[in-house]
């Protein structure tokens, strides 16, 4: 009977999470073509440098003039290091979410499309080695 309760409750226990995690999982499909498209990659240089360079520098070297006494530096995107363990889903999770507790903030506001245009910029850093 243990057990019967079990199989009935795990695939409910499974499949309830958060509000947060819904919202994590929302937009997980990569747009087809999108991180190569020559054009997303400059619309997302753009945006980058008008909302994140402040931070994270005009360049995404991490150097932005607004650095100084936030929650830790901000990374060098062109570290293939870091582009090596991150992925573009990641990435997305991070513009749209934010890290809680820390200076990076949500960018939800922007589009969905802006938010992948900004995912292909940073991961394009990676390639250019
Ligand atoms: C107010 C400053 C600020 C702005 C503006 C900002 N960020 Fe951040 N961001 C940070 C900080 C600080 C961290 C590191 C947070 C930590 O680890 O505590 C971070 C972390 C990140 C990370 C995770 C990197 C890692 O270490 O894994 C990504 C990706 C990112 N930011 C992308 C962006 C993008 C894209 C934008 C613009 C749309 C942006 N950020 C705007 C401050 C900022």
């Amino acid at each position: 009977m243990r057990c019967l309760i079990w199989l009935i409750l795990l695939p409910c226990l499974l499949a309830s999470c958060s509000p947060a995690e819904t919202a994590k999982q929302e937009s997980i499909t990569i747009p087809e073509g999108k991180l190569q498209d020559p054009a997303a990659i400059e619309s997302g240089r753009l945006l980058f440098r008008r909302y994140c360079a402040l931070c994270h520098g005009l360049s995404a070297d991490g150097k932005g003039v607004r650095r100084e006494g936030l929650s830790a530096d901000p990374r060098n995107f062109h570290d293939p290091v870091w582009q090596e363990k991150t992925s573009p889903s990641e990435i997305f999770h991070t513009i749209t979410d934010g890290l809680s507790q820390s200076s990076m903030p949500s960018f939800r506001a922007l589009t969905e499309d802006e938010r992948w245009n900004l995912v292909a910029y940073i991961e394009s850093l990676g390639r250019a080695r």
